[in-house]
């Protein structure tokens, strides 16, 4: 098939990438032309693993027109307004400038519930949407969990059955307002799940016991399961928090009460606070202490800092009068930019009088106990807290009040 995708974003590009994997003809539409000279230079506007090179083994043109498309997707962003909900401009954008055009068009940005059908219900459309995470975007887009097709008509539909039909998942039929439904339904069960675990986990730390230890015996239970029971200092990302909040905004127009998603949002508000109150406990007074952030990802394996929780904890920091520096090994540009923050090298963060870990990269655990500052506060348990210890280290885990 003829593929146009608009918007070289990350879900843009990766399924660009995956559906010409697939043995489609793709083209990338994107108005930035600094971001469609990048893409033909080989240079993705973001860090994805393995994406840039499987980019490179492709043909794709990035384009400022579609080319006589036989399906279109639309990936572009839908950032939050000022009252929480989603911006839908992009959207209408590409559904203007594709008016003329035949083929389906299919939505796989995150809209609200109903918006792939007031935008373009009168034509062959349809929402298809998209579950991929960053930093894994490429695995779950070759295998994704499964495949939800909403869509206007039956054209739209056959269109999405040929593009997914070979893949081993279940393929769920529905139309677009549950489709759409079913995005922001699993992105705010997710973050409540998180803001559960979170908070549970700082149970566990009063009472003297590790959070990991509980949910390895929690998720056992198969209709709760293993995955996502990570407590740490909150979530963070381009997703969760914009889509609670749009889903949240959603409820209230229609008059439904919001009680969980406040709960969730007000949880993750409050969680990097509490490395602080730890890090205070240990320390005393902050007045003046150099603390050092590791971590200004809002996880591991991407540079992205969207509502990444060092945000709130450097602000946090700072209030309580300490002399804050932030390392990153991807996010130190993007989170001086962002925040004007005083961003540092490795070994001047571990030089530090104190250091709080808010990114579990898997190279903060590679580094020696010894060099650690004289106090840590590991806020997602990524390091080896007994050696810590051994090197003379105080060290305090978020969600572990274990014994040491
Ligand atoms: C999330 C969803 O997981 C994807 O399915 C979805 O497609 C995507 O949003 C989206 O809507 O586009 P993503 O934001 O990339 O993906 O990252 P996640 O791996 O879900 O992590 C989100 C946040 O939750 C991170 O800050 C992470 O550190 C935190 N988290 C995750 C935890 O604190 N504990 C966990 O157990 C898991």
């Amino acid at each position: 098939m003829r593929i146009s995708i608009f918007g070289a974003g990350f879900v843009g590009v990766t399924s660009a990438v995956v559906f010409s994997e697939w043995g489609h003809e793709v083209e990338l539409v994107e108005v930035d032309a600094a971001r469609r000279e990048a893409l033909e230079r080989g240079n993705l506007p973001f860090y994805e693993p393995g994406l840039e090179e499987a980019w490179a083994s492709t043909n794709i043109q990035a384009v400022t027109a579609p080319n006589d498309p036989e399906l279109i997707f639309v990936c572009v962003g839908t950032p939050s307004a000022d009252d929480g909900s989603a911006d839908l401009s992009a959207i209408e954008a590409v559904a203007s400038a594709t008016a003329r055009l035949r083929c389906p068009i299919i939505i796989k940005s995150t809209v609200p519930p109903g918006t792939t059908q007031a935008i373009l219900g009168t034509r062959p459309s349809g929402m298809n949407p998209e579950f991929l995470r960053e930093g894994a975007a490429l695995q779950d887009a070759r295998k994704p969990d499964r495949v939800v097709i909403g869509a206007t008509n039956g054209e739209a539909r056959e269109a999405l059955h040929q593009l997914y039909s070979h893949l081993d998942c279940p393929i769920i039929d529905t139309d677009p307002t549950t489709a759409e439904m079913i995005k922001y339904a699993s992105n705010t069960m997710l973050a409540s799940r998180i803001a559960m675990v979170n908070e549970l986990g700082n149970v566990c730390q009063s009472v003297g016991v590790n959070v990991d230890a509980v949910m390895q015996g929690v998720g056992l239970d198969w209709r709760i399961g293993p995955h996502f029971l990570q407590a740490g200092l909150g979530f963070g990302g381009s997703c969760f928090p914009k889509d609670v909040h749009a889903l949240r905004a959603l409820a209230r127009q229609h008059a439904q009460d919001t009680t969980m998603m406040d709960a969730t949002l007000r949880q993750n508000d409050l969680q990097p606070a509490t490395a602080v109150d730890a890090l205070r406990e240990v320390h005393g007074d902050l007045t003046g202490a150099r603390v050092a952030i590791f971590g200004l990802a809002f996880k591991a394996d991407t540079s992205d800092i969207r509502e990444s929780r060092a945000i709130p904890l450097w602000q946090a920091l700072q209030a309580e009068g300490a002399e804050v520096i932030c390392y990153d090994p991807m996010a130190n540009e993007e989170f001086s930019r962002a925040t004007g923050a005083q961003v540092v090298d490795l070994e001047t963060a571990l030089a530090a009088d104190a250091a709080i870990v808010q990114t579990a990269w898997p190279e903060f655990a590679r580094i020696p106990a010894e060099r650690w500052p004289a106090t840590v506060i590991d806020g997602r348990r990524c390091l080896d807290a007994q050696t810590l210890r051994m090197a003379g280290k105080k060290v305090i885990r978020t969600g572990d009040g274990s014994p040491a």
